[in-house]
Order: C-alpha cells, then sequence, then structure tokens
C-alpha cells in the first residue's frame, strides 16, 4: 500500500505483516541497537493540526530510529496562521522532499485530500472524528502481545463512540483480524447505525455491567467534551456513575481480561487510578507499542515492498 488513511486500507495479511514487522522492530530495539538505517535519506514530515503528545513523539522517534530525516511542522507558529490552506502547506513541503507526510487533523477527511495533492506517502494520524488507524494498530498488538492472539477475541469499547477516531479505526482492524467488537456507551454517544456500517458482527450495549464478565479486552474511550455540545452529555458524576471503569467493575471482568485506552485520560470520568496503575492496564505499553508499530508503518510505505 502507499497511503495508510484508513483501518479499512488493511486487509488481514497486510495488517498482519505490519504487526510482525513491529515485533521485530521491538527486538531490535529490546537489544538495544538504537538506529537501523532502513530510511537514510528518506524524509518524514509531521504535519499536525491538532495537539497531539503521544502520536507526534511517536512517529518522530519511529522515524528517527529508522535514520530518516524528520521535519516537525505544527500549524500553530506557521503560516496555516495567516490563512495559508491544507494543499498550499502540503505542496510548500513536498518542495522540500517529502517522502511521507503524517498529519493529524481537525476536519474528518483531510489526510485523504492530502493524498491527491503531494506524491509521497500519507499517514493519517487522526482525522477529526473519523479514524486513526495506526492506533488501531498498535492495539491490536498490544492485545495479541498479552493475550497471545486477535482470532476470537471479545472486545468491549467503551464510551464517547459517537467522537472517537479510535473507536473506528479499531472496529475496522478488529474485525478484519477476526475479533468480536462490542461498542457500550450511552445511546446519546453511539451512534444509530454505526456497528452494521463499519462492520459487519459488530454489536452495541448500552448495559456496561452485563458486558464486563465476556470480554477478554475493555477499551475505554476519552470523553472528548471538546467536541460535544451539553446535550449529547449527562454530567461528569453521572457518565462516570454507569460508564466508568472503576474498581469493583474491573474485578467482574475475567481474570485475563486486560485494560486498554489510548489516553490521553480523564481519570475520575471514563476509568479511575486504581484501574489505570493496575496491572491490568496496558496503557504504558501501548505508548511503548506504539513506536514499533509506527516504525513498521514507515518502514513498510517507505522503505520496503513499495521501493
Ligand atoms: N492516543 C493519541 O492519539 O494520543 P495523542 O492525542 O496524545 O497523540
Amino acid at each position: 500500500i502507499k497511503h495508510l488513511l484508513s483501518g479499512a486500507d488493511l486487509d488481514a495479511a497486510t495488517a498482519t505483516e505490519i504487526l510482525d514487522t513491529a515485533a521485530e522492530m521491538a527486538t531490535v530495539a529490546g537489544r538495544e541497537i538504537k538506529k537501523l538505517p532502513a530510511l537514510r535519506g528518506r524524509t518524514v514530515v509531521n504535519l499536525f493540526y491538532e495537539d497531539s503528545t503521544r502520536t507526534r513523539i511517536s512517529f518522530e522517534a519511529a522515524a528517527k530510529r529508522l535514520s530518516a530525516d524528520v521535519i516537525n511542522f505544527s500549524a500553530k507558529g506557521s503560516s496555516v496562521t495567516k490563512g495559508e490552506s491544507l494543499k498550499d502547506t502540503a505542496l510548500t513541503l513536498q518542495a522540500m522532499g517529502a517522502d511521507a507526510v503524517v498529519v493529524r487533523h481537525p476536519a474528518s477527511g483531510a489526510p485523504h485530500r492530502l493524498a491527491n495533492w503531494v506524491d509521497g506517502s500519507v499517514v493519517n494520524a487522526g482525522d477529526g472524528t473519523h479514524e486513526h488507524p495506526t492506533q488501531a494498530l498498535l492495539d491490536a498488538y498490544t492485545m495479541r502481545a498479552r493475550l497471545g492472539r486477535l482470532a476470537g477475541l471479545s472486545v468491549a469499547v467503551v464510551g464517547d463512540v459517537l467522537h472517537s477516531r479510535v473507536a473506528r479505526s479499531n472496529v475496522l482492524l478488529l474485525s478484519t483480524l477476526g475479533a468480536k467488537v462490542t461498542l457500550v456507551g450511552p445511546p446519546t454517544l453511539i451512534p444509530v447505525d454505526i456497528a452494521g456500517a463499519l462492520a459487519p458482527g459488530t454489536d452495541v450495549s448500552y448495559d456496561l455491567d452485563s458486558v464486563l464478565p465476556n470480554v477478554d479486552v475493555v477499551m475505554m474511550l476519552r470523553v472528548q467534551r471538546e467536541r460535544m455540545n451539553d446535550s449529547y452529555f449527562p454530567s461528569a458524576r453521572e457518565y462516570a456513575r454507569r460508564y466508568g471503569l472503576d474498581g469493583p467493575r474491573m474485578r467482574r471482568l475475567p481474570e485475563h481480561a486486560i485494560v486498554m485506552h489510548p489516553g490521553p485520560m480523564n481519570r475520575g470520568m471514563e476509568i479511575t487510578a486504581e484501574v489505570a496503575d493496575s496491572p491490568r492496564s496496558t496503557i504504558v505499553e501501548q505508548v511503548t507499542n506504539g513506536v514499533s508499530v509506527r516504525m513498521a508503518v514507515l518502514y513498510l510505505l517507505l522503505g520496503g515492498n513499495n521501493r
């Protein structure tokens, strides 16, 4: 593949190749070989129109570990504030020799537009409420590393599904890889037709307590207050009472089940500190795995099959 814009871009074989390559990258990192020469002479541009901690830094670390040159662009402090368009910004970066553009943008679909304008590869690092495919890949990697498989896993994705690009990409990718996803949350935060529209076989539940005893993975989503008006939202206290994962709820999970969160977390709202910091939580591992997975994505787009 040339671009990674959506979880739907990946068939099972390609997704598995990325996860296997990421595992090799992690082994290299484990041997404390800090850098591979694979992308020497290639340039990766991180084009961020929205704030990010994990995604931006891990793409930068991934590109540098593969010996690529990295240009970090953030809209704040650039000529975007003078009104320059995404297209003109992209063409400017291309003129400086970008082989890959990693883009985060508040508008759903922006990476797809970008892919029509630049010659290099485009990687979607999160577009509006639409998709975040490398997050889904690192989540799948983490599940496989902890539980040994993806096919047949039962995964509950819980909370603000309506605004979650993480949920959409996870439903698409996990379904492709044979896991069963149940979307859980208040009716106002789950679009009516989302499950069937994204992937047949995806379930919806409004009752977290009835779902927990039957899952291998519970993935809590951040409540995205910045994308809501108050009509969507009950109240922080009511939300936490019905859909927050606290200690007593965590103990309803099967013994082997893991707790995930893409970050950043609202501690005390969708997840308590007791759960986030418990041995079942993979939240820190997800961040670590994100570097290996993004190394694999950049390697396969720029240095591997595509050359
Ligand atoms: N999970 C995630 O995308 O986090 P950032 O917004 O910090 O990149």
